[in-house]
């Protein structure tokens, strides 16, 4: 097929990029670089280096079999601070994409949704039939892209997927996390491994959990970007599909730093800090939806392996 990967220079988008080449897939990337790397763009692939509102309606008029949406703003902090950044950058492109799919007669959008929507569950696992109730400006935009592919696939027959994306992590050979602004638990422990940081902080250790701090649920990277190909795959035209992506088992932030210490050799010291606003105490998926409806079934089920190649891959990127 030919796929528009949309933030295509970034983390999971890199990575989903790669998967789909390998796959066969003929990829067009657009990403703005606003926080993404040129150099992450998989060979193969054609770059268009632009804003996604700006440049969906030409690009989709070449012809497209389907697009998968990564580009978005994504820092949970920033969205408190600054919701414009959040409503324009992620709801109004996105509804951009959406007029020009179906202005241009695309078929497909799978999209990176988020457990961001849940809020703070009333019950662990979560399935996709929990409320969403956002505690956080993030999730409420990407609640919002979810309700408007719902009405397009219902008015104009979209084949719509949304994917929502638990704690993602790990790194597929040269696609890994690269982020300006680190605020993600495994890289951040990582860099004191490397020596680039004195400590970690654990934001909070009053928890009602076993050991007092936040429990998530962690998905391998390239667990996920196989979802996606599944995903397109399993797209019904006027149907909007919900998945949920996680492993179903939930680490709290004190195993996660055991890990990293596991597999660094570091001792990695922690200074215990205040909780985090917005922190729900603990986010596991239920992803039996996925692996019934789409055959999803997740080569990297446990922690040390995710964080084993996170690792390898911070290594061979230390700049
Ligand atoms: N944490 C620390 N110290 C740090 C960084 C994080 O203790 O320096 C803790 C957090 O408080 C949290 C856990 O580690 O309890 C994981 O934090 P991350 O920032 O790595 O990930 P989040 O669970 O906050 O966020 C992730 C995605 C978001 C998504 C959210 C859904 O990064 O995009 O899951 O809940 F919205």
């Amino acid at each position: 097929m030919k796929l528009l990967v949309t933030g295509g220079a970034g983390y999971i988008g890199s990575v989903c990029a790669a998967r789909l080449v390998a796959a066969g897939h003929e990829v067009v990337v657009v990403d703005d670089l606003s926080t993404g790397h040129a150099d992450a763009v998989p060979d193969g692939c054609r770059l268009v280096r632009a804003d996604l509102a700006d440049v969906a309606d030409p690009l989709l008029a070449e012809g497209f079999d389907g697009v998968l949406h990564f580009a978005a703003k994504s820092l949970v902090g920033e969205s408190m601070l600054d919701p414009a950044k959040y409503w324009h950058g992620n709801v109004i492109t996105s509804l951009r994409l959406l007029d020009a799919m179906h202005r241009n007669g695309t078929p497909r959008l799978v999209f990176s949704s988020s457990a961001a929507v849940y809020g703070e569950p009333s019950r662990v696992p979560i399935p996709e039939s929990a409320p969403t109730l956002p505690t956080n400006t993030y999730g409420a935009t990407k609640l919002a892209i979810d309700h408007a592919m719902t009405s397009y696939a219902t008015a104009h027959g979209l084949a719509a997927v949304s994917l929502r994306y638990f704690n993602v992590a790990g790194a597929f050979g040269r696609f890994g996390e690269r982020h300006t602004t680190e605020t993600h638990l495994i890289p951040l422990v990582l860099r004191v491994a490397l020596g680039r940081r004195s400590h970690v902080e654990v934001f909070g250790t009053d928890w009602p959990t076993e050991d007092g701090t936040c429990i998530r649920d962690y998905i391998h990277v390239t667990d996920l970007a196989d979802a996606h190909l599944l995903a397109i795959d399993h797209a019904e035209p006027g149907q909007h599909r919900i998945f949920n992506l996680g492993n179903g088992t939930g680490f709290s932030v004190h195993q996660v730093i055991d890990a990293c210490r596991r597999i660094t050799g570091h001792p990695i010291p922690t200074r215990l800090s205040p909780r985090r606003p917005g922190d729900p105490a603990t986010l596991v998926a239920a992803s039996d939806r996925a692996r019934t409806h789409l055959t999803w079934k997740p080569d990297h089920p446990h922690l040390d392996p995710i964080v084993h190649d996170a690792w390898t891959f911070m290594q061979a990127n230390t700049s």
